[in-house]
């Protein structure tokens, strides 16, 4: 048995009183409350969390709330689904992983800026594999180690947006671990860009990457390592091509699509109720 497999069997195992009853330390959630489900749609903004909810069921409920993570719970055809925060980058979304490993099927749905020339704000972009700029991934495998979406949740989602008609890309996300500097905005506080950075949006453009966001890497890498599946789509608010500016009216339309794109998914995957014998 590999080490996924027996990662698996572990996580199916019959649950121990102690594992229902028990409160997570950061997310503060026990698996009772979970209502069994086996999927979350990670926001990385908590405030993000009841508009997905809303739009996978209007009768959600909220789990808990503690620092930057907030979960709800919606029943889809009457399958549950949670929507968790993970809050901003790679250390908070490397907790939020660990303490929702017990589930098999883990959604990134957040905002990028795109790169590529013909990214347009309001545009999707469903994330193929991500360039590991984070550093939180390197504490759970080598640099070598690819951050790659699972098939069945990347399917899913290019599935929606082809569905929808939405306009998408798929492919590379640069996945930094900071805002500024990483993605080479030229607000730094300081003005200043290590000499490292300077000229880095250009070569990753050069090199086909579409996308910058803050997530994607940790989620990927963590999940691949965990025997879990992920993906991640995300709604375009500023073209960094074209040097626009985030404005809320951009923000709410690569918000609103990324959700639609995401929640659709989400009915693929966990599929329609099962029928009693
Ligand atoms: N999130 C990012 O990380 N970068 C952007 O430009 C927009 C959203």
């Amino acid at each position: 048995m590999d080490n996924i497999t027996m990662r698996r069997e572990k996580r199916n195992a019959p649950m121990r009183k102690v594992d229902r009853d028990t409160i997570q330390y950061h997310l503060k959630l026990n698996r009772k409350m979970t209502e069994g489900a086996t999927l979350a749609l990670l926001p990385g903004d908590p405030f993000r969390v009841d508009k997905i909810a809303r739009a996978l069921n209007r009768e959600y409920r909220e789990l808990a709330w503690n620092r930057e993570y907030r979960t709800a719970l919606a029943r889809l055809d009457g399958r549950p689904a949670l929507v968790t925060s993970t809050g901003i980058g790679g250390p908070s979304t490397a907790i939020a992983i660990e303490e929702l490993a017990r589930l098999t099927s883990l959604i990134r749905v957040g905002t990028t800026g795109g790169i590529r020339a013909g990214i347009q704000a309001g545009d999707v972009v469903i994330t193929t594999g991500a360039v590991r700029l984070d550093g939180a991934s390197r504490d759970y495998a080598p640099i070598e180690y690819p951050a790659v979406a699972h098939p069945e949740i990347l399917q899913a989602l290019i599935e929606s947006a082809r569905r929808q008609r939405k306009r998408h890309h798929i492919g590379i996300t640069a996945s930094t671990d900071t805002f500024h500097p990483s993605q080479e905005r030229p607000d730094t506080f300081s003005g200043y860009l290590i000499k490292r950075i300077r000229g880095a949006t250009e070569e990753w453009r050069n090199l086909g990457v579409l996308n910058y966001e803050m997530e994607s890497s940790t989620l990927l890498v963590l999940a691949s390592v965990f025997g879990l599946r992920a993906g991640c789509v995300t709604g375009v608010v500023v073209s960094r091509h074209r040097g626009e500016k985030i404005t809320t009216g951009r923000l709410r339309t690569g918000e609103k699509n990324a959700i639609e794109v995401a929640v659709a998914a989400v009915g693929m995957l966990i599929g329609p109720p099962r029928v009693k014998p």
